[in-house]
Order: C-alpha cells, then sequence, then structure tokens
C-alpha cells in the first residue's frame, strides 16, 4: 500500500503515517507538483493526499490504477472532479470543521480592515505622510447596527454571524437552507438574495465554488447592491465576477472590498491593485496553526482508514 501526497504537509501528517506503516512518499519541493510528475505518481498510488492547487481532473483520475482515495487538504474540493471519482469508485474526502473558526476570524479581521481603512492607515504613516492629528483623517464605518448579509450560511457563514452579532451588526442571510444555529444565537433573518444585496452593509460570500455558483457574484447581483458597500470574499475567487467587480470599483459603487482569495492565484490582476479600497491577502483563510494541524490530521486519517478497511472520516456526499 502506497500513499502519495502532493506537498510537505505539518509534521502531524508524517507522524501519524510513520505510525500507520503504510508506505509513503511526498513532493518535497516548495513549488507546485510538475503536471508530470503528479501523472506519473498517481499512477501507482493506493491513497492520494492533494492540495488545492491541484488539479484531479478526469486526466489525473485516469492515471491512477488502484488508487481508492483522494483526500484533499482542503474543505472546498472544486479542484476535484467528483462526479468521476465517484464513478472510478475512488473515495473523495475534504477537512470540514477544523478551519472553520480560523477562516471565520480572517473574514472578520477583512471586515475591520476595510471598514476602518487600517491598511490605507498604515501606509499613509510608513510614507512618513502623518504629519498631523485630523479631525477627519481616515474615516471609518462603525459596526453596530449595520447590516451583514452572509450568502452561503454553513459552518463559516455561521460562524462569521456569531462573531459579527458580538459588534451588534445586524444579521441577514441567503442561503438553500434555513439556519436555525444562527437564527437563534444571532437573531439573523433569512432573506432573498435581492433583499441581501439590496440591504447590506457588508456583503460575505461563503459558498463552495461548482458550477452553479461560479461567478455568482456577477454584474446584475453588484448593481443590485445598495451604494457603498463592503465586499469580503473567502471562500473561491471564481465566485465573483472579477471585470464586473473592476468595473463597479472604477464607477465607485464600493466602500471597500476585501478578498482572500481571488481569480487565476496567485496571479492577481493588476487593475485590482491600483484601487486603494481592495485589501487583498494571498489566501490565507485557514493559515492557522491549529486549523492547519487539523486539516492535516483528518486528510491523512481519512487515507489511512480507508486503506485499513474503515470508513473515510469525512467524505465528500
Ligand atoms: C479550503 O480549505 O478550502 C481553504 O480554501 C484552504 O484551506
Amino acid at each position: 500500500m502506497k500513499i502519495y501526497l502532493t506537498g510537505k504537509l505539518p509534521s502531524i501528517a508524517f507522524e501519524l503515517l510513520d505510525r500507520s506503516k503504510l508506505d509513503y512518499d511526498y513532493h518535497k519541493k516548495d513549488t507546485p507538483i510538475p503536471r508530470k510528475k503528479l501523472l506519473k505518481e498517481v499512477h501507482n498510488c493506493d491513497g492520494l493526499v492533494c492540495i488545492l492547487t491541484e488539479k484531479i481532473d478526469k486526466e489525473v483520475i485516469d492515471s491512477m490504477d488502484r488508487c481508492k482515495i483522494i483526500a484533499n487538504y482542503a474543505v472546498g474540493y472544486d479542484n476535484i472532479d467528483v462526479k468521476y471519482a465517484k464513478k472510478k469508485k475512488i473515495i473523495v474526502t475534504n477537512t470540514p470543521d477544523v478551519l472553520t473558526d480560523s477562516t471565520a476570524d480572517l473574514a472578520i479581521s477583512l471586515l475591520l480592515v476595510t471598514a476602518r481603512s487600517l491598511i490605507e492607515g498604515s501606509e499613509y504613516l510608513r510614507a512618513r505622510e502623518f504629519k498631523t492629528w485630523k479631525p477627519e483623517l481616515f474615516l471609518g464605518m462603525e459596526l453596530k447596527n449595520k447590516t451583514l448579509g452572509i450568502i452561503g450560511a454553513g459552518r463559516i457563514g455561521t460562524a462569521v454571524g456569531m462573531r459579527a452579532k458580538a459588534f451588534g451588526t445586524k444579521i441577514i442571510y441567503h442561503s438553500n437552507h434555513r439556519n436555525n444555529k444562527l437564527e437563534k444565537k444571532t437573531g439573523a433573518e433569512k432573506v432573498s438574495i435581492q433583499n441581501l444585496l439590496s440591504n447590506s452593509d457588508i456583503i460575505s460570500v461563503h459558498l463552495p465554488l461548482n458550477k452553479n455558483t461560479y461567478h455568482y457574484i456577477d454584474d446584475r447581483k453588484m448593481k443590485l447592491m445598495r451604494r457603498n458597500p463592503i465586499l469580503i470574499n473567502t471562500s473561491r475567487g471564481d465566485l465573483i465576477d472579477e471585470k464586473s467587480l473592476i468595473k463597479y470599483l472604477k464607477k465607485n459603487k464600493f466602500r471597500a472590498v476585501g478578498l482572500d482569495v481571488f481569480k487565476n492565484e496567485p496571479h492577481v490582476n493588476p487593475e485590482l491593485l491600483k484601487f486603494k479600497n481592495v485589501f487583498i491577502l494571498p489566501h490565507l483563510g485557514s493559515a492557522t496553526s491549529e486549523a492547519r494541524n487539523g486539516m492535516a490530521e483528518l486528510a491523512v486519517k481519512n487515507v489511512i482508514n480507508v486503506l485499513k478497511g474503515k470508513p473515510p472520516l469525512t467524505p465528500v456526499v
């Protein structure tokens, strides 16, 4: 039995693998595994642990001779052709829960940073432009009594709502399902997407990326947004139509935009970097030791379980 990991995970992963007595190997370089190497390595592996930069498409799956499980080191699994893997009787797993708090913390950080122009303020100071205190220098927006619209009220959306509640923010949400926990704990109200877009001071996107949600925030939805909202995305870049985003940024539609994810990562559209009210991070949502250790443990346990004839802990259904 051989396990292949497409990247170097936190050490807990290797401790568990050593203890399992299963054979394993991994891509040791810091740069993403070259496609050719990936196709070669998956050929003889019984279990694969992959990271979100690898596209596990039909070609990769067809190169698998005896692989039983693809364990994604991420909660989002848009990088994997799950339907095709299932057709080939390969189990796919992800890493839910362990990164919820970390990602929700980051969404709230983006909210605070954008609402208070913190980065602009810091850059202004570093540029030695701070000559004197002024009554109207970098005036921000308080969160109390503002409306936060959460699109996609799953685990992370719910955790963001709970945190925002502490600021006295009113919460509305749009989701396929009613979220009793969010409603009970925050007084949130489930609304139509039109209602959410036109009434939210802050819009935070927490959807999975799939063919139904690609460019979910499109031109039409941006048009429906009230004037001057803050838009936050910590999910996947392709949920937002960046071309339309740039168009509306040019029209001064947004108070600010906070992105932890963007189209074609790591290649950020240079147009986006021109706007002072756009704050972009290099996909850091789950970048805490707690979350990354939890993800490593879960991904590796999923593979070990399946290869030892046990059910996976977190299968993608
Ligand atoms: C995920 O898990 O989907 C994040 O984007 C990376 O941790």
